[in-house]
């Protein structure tokens, strides 16, 4: 496979790349529209990978060749201009990086990716990092993976104009094997939970229906949350300081109610209790307790389609079977949601059989087989320099 990749990059661009780069997509066990409200988040990343391999040019030329799509592009790295479609992530980086100071070159780019865009599982931050981890090894930048998160986050938001929290570029970026993040998406500080792989695992179950996170979901319900955390602003219910619509407590929120219209009520009810849920998994992990952990995932999946309003019938109907499946803690979706993947905690002997039952019973419903893998916690982007 590899030698394939090597020769098709050889006959494509005239020689041999300098550097090989992955970076892997991510799951969220759980804290689902908190990062964007300063709360807490609890993601790893997973065993799928996007790659990256690539070479320096003499001129100021891009050229980008994606497997996916079969399709090269080429733009100037010192005018990356919005034009639709992937290229615009890599455009992104280059744009978050001239930002940063740094005037990168041309260069020659290949990409390849086993992580399905539009699924909830990141492809789009796993390219970002898989490109800006190669770049900085080439160029011998000397970033610290942090600031890699970072220049990632500023393409995603300011190049290519997606609303989103950090979750996914710093879970992409950040990952170890074995183990979930719990990240504080307001002070970005990052706790370690061991992922007890004995004990537990990890299905995804793709819903297929596909989703652009640039246009409508997320932007709306990012706004929404915008409109109540004014709103609580302006009745002193929240400080100016405050990190964010996480940092109502239960309290201040039920004195906020009159203040809010229904729907605006029962989106900051989702964001201030989805953020205790990740404390209670982390909790629950930690002291070995997978029937507490289910709960919470189960719970955060209710709040997600009856207050927050991100589900589809097809996840509905993942999660209510994942849930009824033998040897399955709890499911819920994983991402923005309106359509991608489905996650379910389950013990692992029982796997094989949950994964069954629940593409069964998703085929009786909808006429089709959802794709159904096992994932384990992976590790994050990483760059290895290519023999010359
Ligand atoms: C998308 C965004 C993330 C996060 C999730 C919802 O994946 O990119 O920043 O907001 O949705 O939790």
């Amino acid at each position: 496979m590899r030698a394939e990749r090597l020769g098709e990059f050889r006959s494509r661009f005239g020689g041999l790349p300098e550097v090989d780069a992955r970076a892997p997509g991510r799951v969220n066990l759980i804290g689902e529209h908190t990062d964007y409200n300063g709360g807490l988040v609890l993601p790893c990343a997973i065993d799928l990978d996007t790659r990256v391999l690539l070479r320096a040019r003499a001129d100021g030329t891009v050229r980008v060749f994606s497997r996916e799509f079969r399709e090269e592009q080429s733009f100037e790295a010192s005018a990356p201009a919005l034009r639709g479609g992937w290229v615009d992530y890599v455009q992104g980086v280059f744009a978050a990086l001239r930002e940063h100071g740094v005037t990168a070159g041309g260069f020659d780019i290949a990409i390849e990716s086993d992580v399905p865009p539009g699924a909830g599982l990141s492809s789009s931050a796993a390219l970002e990092l898989a490109l800006l981890t190669a770049i900085d090894r080439r160029l011998e930048l000397g970033l610290a993976p942090e600031r890699r998160c970072e220049l990632a986050h500023v393409a995603e938001v300011s190049f290519v104009g997606v609303p989103c929290g950090i979750m996914d570029q710093w879970a992409v970026g950040l990952a170890r094997r074995d183990t979930l993040l719990r990240i504080d998406c307001h002070t970005r500080s990052v706790r370690r939970v061991a992922f007890p792989s004995e004990c537990v695992a990890l299905l995804i179950a793709d819903s297929g229906v596909r989703r652009a996170l640039s246009q409508g979901g997320l932007a709306k319900r990012s706004s929404e949350c915008a409109e109540v955390l004014e709103i609580a602003r302006r009745a002193g219910a929240l400080s100016a300081a405050a990190s964010g619509l996480c940092a109502l407590d239960p309290e201040a929120l039920a004195e906020l109610a009159p203040l809010l219209s229904p729907q605006l009520r029962r989106r900051a009810r989702h964001v201030t209790s989805e953020n205790r849920r990740v404390e209670a998994t982390c909790d629950a992990l930690e002291a070995g307790d997978f029937d507490a952990a289910g709960e919470a995932l189960r719970e955060g999946m209710r709040s997600l389609r009856e207050d927050f309003e991100v589900s589809t019938p097809e996840l509905d109907h993942l999660c209510a079977s994942g849930d009824a499946a033998p040897g399955v803690y709890g499911s819920r979706l994983t991402g923005a949601g309106f359509g991608g993947c489905s996650i379910h905690l389950v013990e692992p002997r029982s796997a094989c059989d949950a994964a069954d039952f629940i593409a069964s019973g998703f085929e009786s419903e909808f006429g089709r087989r959802p794709r159904i893998q096992l994932v384990s916690p992976a590790d994050g982007a990483s760059a290895t320099t290519m023999p010359g």
